[in-house]
């Protein structure tokens, strides 16, 4: 390792709807957790960060609210936005702030200009000495060793907790994209929404990803799968438990499922004949916690008739693309996106 390496700090952070990661340099993922603030409404302080913000979700006392400041890959709340990252900086940080680090930070692809100089400018606030962004489904690609650099192309699917954002890459460039704003949180959305409609028991959104971890799918099982569900009879006002079976979750997610597939499908319909081509040989690569739901890469080669394949890590591969980035840099500032200030 050169002395320089020591003096430059390189971090790399994928800034999600769902979770903050962060990559330093020759220590690897340091941050991996929820992004989610708890802030105390009567003072407006920060209460807590991360993973123990996100245990307070939906069981806060009073004052207490947990915020998740950003909707759909999108900064909704800036404020929280900044202190999270300045946290999560610090801590990634810690034994080596003799340097502002440069960061190289995941946007969605579709961003305007405003939502990206929002996390440009919380970056420089959270202590960034050099800000790049980079467009999240590219970082993705990167991080999956995907050799962005052919003219050969490649679909990459990231399917996250707020946007879903299919690409296709060739050259360096993302030669065409489709992003719905649809993830992991509109599927929750709608198992809270069908619980309640057919049985009138209330669950909190951590439930209702729970039932979505441990029985959701898109595609039949070989064996279905049910569990006990705890909420709160809107009838009676009483707590209820219920015993719910995979096939009528499948039922409950199919419209944000439809959705996805419906980008995917758009997207192949905007590919040049010439990356078609390459796509119909290599297939989809699924990436995203979205693309850990069961059967979804089934059902999406049923709709598309292609080979979908499911990365390992799925959650970590913006970030390590962000990483790699930074590691060759001269290589890939290409795909950095010309935003910022
Ligand atoms: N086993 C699983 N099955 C289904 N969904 C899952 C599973 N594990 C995680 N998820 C979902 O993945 C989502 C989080 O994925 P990820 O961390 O990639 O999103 P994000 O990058 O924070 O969001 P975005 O990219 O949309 O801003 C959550 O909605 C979570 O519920
Ligand atoms: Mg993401």
């Amino acid at each position: 390792m050169a002395f320089f390496d020591f003096l430059s700090n390189d971090v790399g952070i994928d800034l999600g709807t769902a979770n903050t990661l962060i990559h330093v340099r020759h220590k690897g993922i340091v941050i991996n957790e929820p992004t989610v603030v708890a802030v105390d409404k009567q003072t407006d302080k920060v209460v807590a960060i991360g993973a123990e913000a996100k245990r307070m979700v939906g069981r806060t006392p009073g004052d207490i609210i947990a915020v998740r400041p950003l909707k759909d890959g999108v900064i909704t709340a800036i404020t929280s936005v900044e202190a999270l990252l300045k946290d999560f900086l610090r801590r990634s940080m810690k034994y080596s702030l003799f340097v502002r680090p440069r960061v190289v930070c995941g946007v969605p692809s579709g961003s305007t200009e405003v939502e990206k100089r929002a996390v440009y400018d919380s970056l420089a606030q959270a202590g960034a000495r050099e800000v790049y962004l980079v467009a999240e489904p590219m970082a993705a690609a990167i991080g999956m060793d995907i050799p962005v650099e052919d003219p050969s192309g490649n679909m990459v699917v990231d399917i996250g907790g707020g946007t879903s954002e299919i690409a296709v890459i060739a050259l360096y460039g993302i030669v065409c994209d489709a992003s719905v704003r649809v993830g992991g949180d509109e599927i929750d959305e709608a198992i809270v929404l069908y619980l309640k409609k057919t049985y009138s028991l209330l669950v909190g959104e951590s439930t209702a990803e729970q039932i979505k971890m441990k029985i959701g799918s898109a595609w039949p099982l070989e064996e279905e799968l049910e569990m006990e569900v705890k909420g709160r009879d809107l009838v009676a006002g009483i707590p209820k438990t219920m015993r719910i079976k995979s096939e009528e979750i499948r039922e409950a997610i199919k419209e944000p499922i439809d959705r996805i597939v419906g980008a995917v499908k758009q997207a192949l319909e905007q590919t040049p004949p010439e990356l078609s081509a390459d796509i119909l040989d290599k297939g989809i690569v699924l990436t995203g916690g979205g693309a850990m739901l069961r059967g979804l890469d089934e059902l999406l080669m049923r709709e598309t008739e292609l080979p979908v394949n499911v990365i390992d890590e799925p959650l970590d591969r913006v970030v390590l693309g962000t990483a790699k980035i930074l590691e060759n840099f001269e290589k890939y500032k290409k795909v950095l996106l010309p935003s910022g200030r």
